[in-house]
């Protein structure tokens, strides 16, 4: 029999809500962000940082612009103790950071907790205790009122020992660890107990931290439960309302932002994660979905390749390739009808203009990624793709039916080599399969003469190593040129779709035309290149005629010996 059996589990409960507020309100402002990379993502590491790895990971914080930062487990390790020692002795907090330390309600622990932080100017205190129904009667084996005792008796060491260092500015914080699998009328009833101790006040609050130690229910639900402590506890005006969701459920971002819309004033998390089982509420995606709604996310997050080389360097742990934000292929369009999508609304963004890209929620120069990733071409990618890469990269801006034919000579390498075509080979390809005006026949020189609206051209050409002469009259030069061949070769040809553009600018600026013949009933594309536009165009029509088999189409003794 299976053991894969739904049965086996039971939904979290809910707290009855007649008149929750948390869904017609919205985000308008950051909350107070507090890092727990150097404690709780640091205790999930396999092998947790060492000193210059947290030093590494605190300049980093603190230039990214958190004000409150939990650095530790100070009584419970010994490398914590240190480096919060370190912090202090070698005066590396600055003025308006905050450092954190986290400590389980027992005495001696409380007691270290507090020789650790000797002669800081300001620290939080951050006391737990579990309080779920699981961890009451399972680990503790206590009821209701033996775990209210042990937070009761927490409060009051960390109140005594605090006392006994004055010179401090103290921050208290509370969590009633496993908060969200707790029954909420003993969640709030808990955090009065802790309250009743520290009796906060609105000049001196303390903090209320509300973890999701385990995530177990849809966000709404966690919600809820915030909603529903927030609108339960009393003294609301002298707790600063905290949260801390974990990710195993994927929703802790989720949970956070919808914890803020319940009326928590502070979030506590990890960048991009990392953290216990699935990680902590990721700081980075949190901030960067404000950021993206046009609220100041209040950290500086325009450099996340540094993050990321700073918590890779620090966790090894990889960042997945599209994690939100910031993963390497965040910012990459495959898909053609994308691709085309995008390239159009670029063209159309002014650059002061509020931000309209199809597909791209943010201008990805904000966070120091280039358009060079936007677009990438496979086989699944349109001409849409292949004409933005030959615009940005070359500036040529192809024709729609030369884009059309490009694209599909690209998806045919892409397909034969797998993956991806780089922009070198897509202009490999092009060069390739329209720019042939150096193949059989190529132009040595040409004379245009205009009388009386006439265009006269006589073009010297080489053909198999020998120059040949072509004369034609018409309307410009390529008309006149084209009209000179049918009648020495014989072919019918008329001219499709004609244009050029100048590629860079100033004097030495080289133009390109691209032409699109019906030879003999098959329309035939080619493109040229020079710094003479009338030696472009002609040549882009040798490029077309030099598509096609020319050895049968023209015999060489079609066309007259040049005159010497
Ligand atoms: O996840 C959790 O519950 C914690 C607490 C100690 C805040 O990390
Ligand atoms: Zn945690």
């Amino acid at each position: 029999m299976s053991t894969f059996d739904h049965r086996k589990y039971r939904p979290t409960p809910a707290p009855q809500m007649r008149d929750r507020q948390w869904p017609s309100r919205t985000i308008t402002a950051a909350p107070r962000w507090c890092s727990v990379d150097l404690r709780d993502g640091n205790q999930a590491l396999l092998e947790p940082m060492n000193v210059a790895q947290k030093q590494r990971m605190w300049a980093l914080l603190v230039k990214l612009g958190f004000k409150e930062i939990e650095v530790g487990f100070p009584s419970a390790s010994q490398p914590d103790f240190d480096f919060v020692r370190w912090l202090i002795e070698a005066h590396a907090i600055p003025e308006d950071v905050t450092i954190q330390v986290l400590v389980q309600a027992r005495e001696a622990l409380i007691v270290r907790t507090f020789e650790a932080l000797k002669g800081a100017k300001r620290a939080i205190v951050h006391v737990y205790n579990s309080t779920s129904p699981v961890q009451r009667e399972r680990v503790f084996g206590l009821d209701r009122a033996g775990v209210t005792a042990i937070a009761r008796q927490g409060a009051e060491w960390v109140q005594r020992e605090a006392r006994k260092y004055p010179a401090t500015a103290w921050t208290f914080q509370y969590s009633p660890e496993s908060f969200s699998n707790t029954e909420m009328d003993y969640a709030v009833e808990v955090c009065e107990a802790v309250l009743d101790v520290w009796q906060p006040t609105p000049a001196q609050p303390c903090i209320i931290n509300l973890p999701s130690t385990v995530e177990s229910s849809t966000p709404n639900i966690f919600a809820d439960q915030v909603e529903y402590f927030a609108t339960h506890i009393s003294r609301r005006d002298s707790i600063i309302l905290s949260l801390h969701t974990h990710n195993d459920r994927g929703c802790a971002v989720a949970a956070a932002e919808l914890g803020v819309l319940a009326g928590a004033d502070r979030v506590e998390g990890t960048l991009l994660g990392n953290g216990e089982r699935t990680g902590n509420m990721d700081i980075v995606t949190m901030a960067m979905n404000l950021y993206s709604q046009g609220i100041d996310p209040e950290l500086d997050l325009s450099n996340p390749d540094e993050i990321i080389q700073v918590a890779v360097e620090c966790t090894a742990l990889p960042v997945h390739p599209r994690h939100p934000w910031v993963g390497e292929l965040v910012y990459t369009a495959f898909s053609g009808s994308h691709q085309d999508a995008i390239r159009k609304c670029l063209q159309r963004q002014q650059a002061d203009a509020p931000w309209q890209v199809a597909y791209l929620p943010i201008d990805p120069l904000d966070i120091g990624r280039d358009y060079q990733a936007v677009i990438r071409v496979n086989s699944q990618s349109g001409k849409g793709g292949v004409a933005f890469v030959m615009e940005r990269d070359y500036g040529l801006s192809l024709p729609r039916w030369m884009q059309e034919e490009l694209a599909q000579a690209v998806q045919r390498t892409s397909e034969a080599d797998g993956g991806e075509v780089d922009s070198a080979r897509i202009h490999a390809l092009f060069m390739q399969t329209f720019v042939n005006d150096h193949a059989r026949v190529s132009l040595k020189g040409y004379r245009l003469d205009r009388t009386g609206g006439q265009d006269t051209l006589a073009a010297q050409i080489m053909f198999d190593q020998q120059i040949q002469l072509i004369q034609g009259h018409g309307e410009g030069a390529i008309s006149a040129f084209v009209q000179g061949w049918m009648r020495h070769s014989g072919q019918r040809i008329s001219v499709v779709d004609y244009s050029e553009h100048a590629i860079g600018s100033g004097t030495d600026a080289e133009a390109v035309a691209y032409i699109q013949l019906n030879i003999d009933g098959q329309r035939v594309a080619g493109a040229a290149f020079d710094h003479d536009t009338v030696s472009a165009s002609l040549k882009a029509v040798l490029s077309a005629l030099n598509r096609v088999n020319v050895r049968e189409a023209i015999p060489p003794a079609a066309l007259s010996p040049a005159a010497s």
